[in-house]
């Protein structure tokens, strides 16, 4: 389960951190409280074997989620819009976070959210089924949930958020079919990894139709079987950069020309059926 950690965060974001201008709001109470119940919602965990992925010293893994101090904004894990000082980016990755997943509905309280990035930590359990009514994600662009304990199904309005386009859920015990994850998928999408999972069946077309600024789909070791026509994956997916089927239990018929694949595009059949 630990075999594949997904770095998929960008580094810069860590060391990033807007300057203390005496002008900037302080962070939103109830965005606060929301923030709190979340981070207060889990133990944290310095030495599990996700640790050995993340490349910082076990007092910065204990530090990286700390709450201390009344304004939010100037948390270390929290970016906050600096002219209306609301939450906009959310990232915990590598911090040892051990718990259920479940408390994340308090986060997508937060209405101005852009970016939630919890990779590499051990957090359980299912995503929600349902939005609550009250949560409006409609500019969050990145979800990265790779390298945690999650299982069970991939609920639709996550890749249905209108403005997703990078979603990273790799290296976790996500199952289901891809036609229940991709179906109907925001037009946004541009980058997609279910890679290390356990979803299953088939690759069908139809997931493909309309994501026209999909550069990137790795869909690696899983349980995906029939068979796949590289031509219509590339056909359909205009600005495809990057597949990667391997591992899987997959026919792949290439109707076209490897040297094509190579060129601007990439991809990675490996291990599957001949
Ligand atoms: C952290 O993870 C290690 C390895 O899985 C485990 O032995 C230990 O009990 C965990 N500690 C906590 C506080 O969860
Ligand atoms: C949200 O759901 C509650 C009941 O769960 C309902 O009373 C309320 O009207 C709903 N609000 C919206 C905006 O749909
Ligand atoms: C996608 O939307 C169409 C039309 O609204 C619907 O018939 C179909 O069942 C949806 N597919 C999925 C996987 O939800
Ligand atoms: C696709 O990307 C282009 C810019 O590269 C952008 O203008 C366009 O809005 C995007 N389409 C969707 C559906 O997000
Ligand atoms: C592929 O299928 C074979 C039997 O058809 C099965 O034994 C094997 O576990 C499958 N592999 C994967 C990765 O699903
Ligand atoms: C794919 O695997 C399922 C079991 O998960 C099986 O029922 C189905 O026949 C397989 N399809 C193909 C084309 O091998």
């Amino acid at each position: 389960m630990f075999s594949l950690p997904w770095f998929t965060i960008s580094l810069v974001l860590l060391s990033f951190n807007f300057s203390t201008s005496s002008s900037a709001p302080l962070c939103h109470p109830d965005e606060k409280l929301s923030l709190l119940q979340f981070r207060n919602s889990f133990t944290t965990n310095i030495t599990g074997p996700m640790n050995k992925f993340c490349p910082y010293p076990v007092e910065i893994i204990r530090s990286r989620s700390s709450t201390t101090g009344d304004d939010c904004c100037q948390w270390e894990w929290i970016n906050c819009d600096p002219s209306t000082g609301h939450v906009v980016n959310i990232d915990l990755h590598c911090s040892g976070l051990t718990g259920s997943i479940e408390p994340i509905g308090t986060l997508f309280k937060l209405r101005h959210l852009q970016s939630v990035i919890l990779s590499l930590n051990y957090l359980t359990g299912e995503l929600p089924s349902t939005l609550d009514n009250t949560s409006r994600l409609s500019d969050l662009w990145e979800l990265n949930l790779a390298s945690n304990l999650l299982y069970g199904r991939v609920p639709s309005w996550i890749t249905r958020l209108p403005s997703l386009q990078t979603l990273h859920l790799g290296g976790n015990s996500f199952t289901g079919s891809l036609v229940d994850v991709m179906g109907n998928a925001s037009t946004s999408l541009q980058e997609v990894i279910l890679s290390d999972n356990e979803f299953y069946g088939s690759v069908p077309d139809s997931i493909f139709l309309n994501l026209p600024n999909l550069t990137l789909l790795y869909l690696s070791s899983n349980s995906l079987n029939g068979t796949v026509e590289l031509l219509n994956i590339f056909s359909n997916l205009k600005r495809l950069k990057k597949l990667d089927l391997s591992d899987n239990n997959l026919s792949v018929l290439e109707l076209m020309s490897f040297p094509y694949l190579a060129g601007t595009r990439d991809g990675d059949l490996a291990h599957n059926e001949p």
